[in-house]
């Protein structure tokens, strides 16, 4: 299921002009990367969700971090940053996140409180076909949804969506590079290649509910095949030819997330599907003061890349055109870090040692360096195709303190130097400051 924030696009259209992007627009050079969420900058823009699509070449974006299997436990959140501060070393930080994460009892815990837009939680290693495994708990209630995703940059998606308003299933859907909404009502519309035209289906949890006990979801994603399976049990099977080869075939990154799909400014469409408006004072707002889903161990196993790719190195996967095409992405070793937050793939090293650069990125707590490994953090989890990555644009727990003094330290800076790279690690900031206001506004 597909969904826009419209709100929240729009919002991002006043709070700072951002220039638009997509396949049919692609960005400018001085701002050439185009986030998950369509819109032009550097920085973050460049790194998880960067869109080659709509990105101003094919190598603006930044190198991909190639899959690495492991397993995810959670005694802390040292191998996660807030997205503000990521400038894609995958290897220092497995994941970013904007919301409100929390480590309970060796658990994962994705909280939503109260009229924020929730929490993402993104795997900043990329899979190019793999099995992935979590144990969930997902949240509950009307226009809550929970969502364990693979989602790449050209919108290619496999996911699994616990509805709030329905305990005894869970979506699973894919998507081929994304559809955007066509007819104004916030839904994706079904592809017209499909041969059933589902790309959805209900897979039954047996046991008690998706809220109350732990189960076992496991995405097996393999070139030919595509499996869902529940607590061991496969429950749906695609091959490609079923998909008309519209399965997703490019690099994804896994996504946990908890998100306000029945929040009332949300498209009908998306509302009735999440079961309905969501209820800020319900039970559990009431007694924790938040939404929450829980996620236990994870696993990432990595399968081979397709036959025949071509390999030049160990470290990232790029594209080579801008087909989004499997056929079309390759192995390097070039390096998938930015030096600072106006580098992008075309100049990855721009304010790597800088003073300026450290003194803008670094040195600063309140200074948000950025946006998003995560999903672009600006929009809500949803852009026109992904479905049901999330919506956080919400940025830290500390967002509303931090927007005054995240503004006033951009706008400083703006005034106290005129060097041109300088000028976009400051465009970067923007991004950051927007995703704070956005938070602000939302609640
Ligand atoms: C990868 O590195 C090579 C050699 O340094 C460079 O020519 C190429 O543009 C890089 N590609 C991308 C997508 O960054
Ligand atoms: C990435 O992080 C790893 C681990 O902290 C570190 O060894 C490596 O030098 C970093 N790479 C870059 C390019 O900063
Ligand atoms: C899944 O179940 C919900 C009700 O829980 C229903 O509204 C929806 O149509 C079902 N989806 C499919 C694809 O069967
Ligand atoms: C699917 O891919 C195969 C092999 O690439 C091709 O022969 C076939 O025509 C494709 N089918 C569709 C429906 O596109
Ligand atoms: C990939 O890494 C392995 C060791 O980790 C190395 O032996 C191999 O040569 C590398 N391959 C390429 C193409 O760089
Ligand atoms: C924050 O930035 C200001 C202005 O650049 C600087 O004077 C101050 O020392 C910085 N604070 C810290 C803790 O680095």
């Amino acid at each position: 299921m597909v969904r826009f924030v419209p709100a929240l696009l729009a919002l991002s259209a006043t709070a700072w002009a951002a220039q638009s992007c997509s396949a049919s627009s692609q960005c400018p050079e001085d701002k050439p990367c185009c986030s998950q969420y369509g819109e032009c900058g550097t920085g973050a823009f460049c790194l998880g969700g960067c869109d080659v699509q709509g990105s101003f070449s094919t190598d603006s974006c930044a190198p991909m971090p190639i899959c690495e299997s492991k397993s995810y436990t959670w005694d802390n959140l040292d191998n996660a940053a807030l997205n503000t501060k990521y400038l894609g070393n995958a290897s220092a930080t497995d994941w970013t996140y904007s919301g409100f994460p929390k480590v309970t009892d060796g658990n994962l815990e994705l909280h939503m409180p109260k009229n924020t837009v929730g929490t993402l939680f993104a795997n900043n290693h990329y899979i190019w076909y793999g099995k992935v495994s979590a144990k969930i708990k997902s949240s509950r209630g009307a226009g809550v949804v929970t969502a364990f995703i693979l989602l790449s940059d050209v919108k290619d998606e496999i996911d699994y969506e616990f509805v709030g308003a329905d305990l005894t299933a869970v979506q699973t859907n894919y998507y081929w590079q994304g559809v955007p909404d066509l007819d104004g009502d916030g839904m994706q519309e079904r592809h017209a290649n499909q041969e059933t035209g589902h790309n959805s289906a209900n897979a039954t949890v047996n046991g008690e509910d998706t809220y109350s006990d732990w189960h076992t979801y496991e995405i097996d994603w393999q070139p030919e095949q595509l499996q869902w399976i529940v607590d061991g049990k496969v429950t749906r099977t695609l091959t490609k030819a079923q998909t008309y080869n519209e399965t997703s075939k490019t690099p994804s990154r896994m996504q946990l997330s908890l998100w306000p799909a029945g929040q009332a400014s949300n498209a009908e469409g998306t509302i009735a599907w999440a079961g309905g408006e969501i209820n800020w004072d319900s039970e559990d707002i009431k007694k924790q003061g938040y939404y929450s889903a829980t996620f236990g161990q994870i696993d990432v196993q990595c399968y081979d890349p397709p036959s025949g790719v071509s390999t030049s190195g160990n470290d990232s996967y790029i594209y080579t055109s801008d087909t989004g095409l499997q056929s079309d992405v390759a192995i390097t070793g070039n390096s998938t870090v930015l030096g600072s937050m106006g580098a992008t793939g075309l100049d990855p090293t721009l304010g790597a040692h800088s003073s300026s650069a450290s003194s803008t990125s670094s040195s600063n707590d309140t200074m948000p360096t950025g946006g998003s490994g995560g999903a672009g953090a600006m929009g809500s989890g949803h852009s026109s195709s992904s479905s049901s990555s999330s919506s956080s644009s919400s940025s830290s727990d500390d967002s509303g303190s931090s927007t005054t003094s995240a503004a006033a330290s951009a706008s400083t800076t703006a005034g106290t130097n005129s060097a041109p790279g300088q000028e976009r690690v400051l465009q970067g900031s923007l991004f950051a400051v927007l995703v704070a206001v956005v938070a602000l506004v939302m609640q």
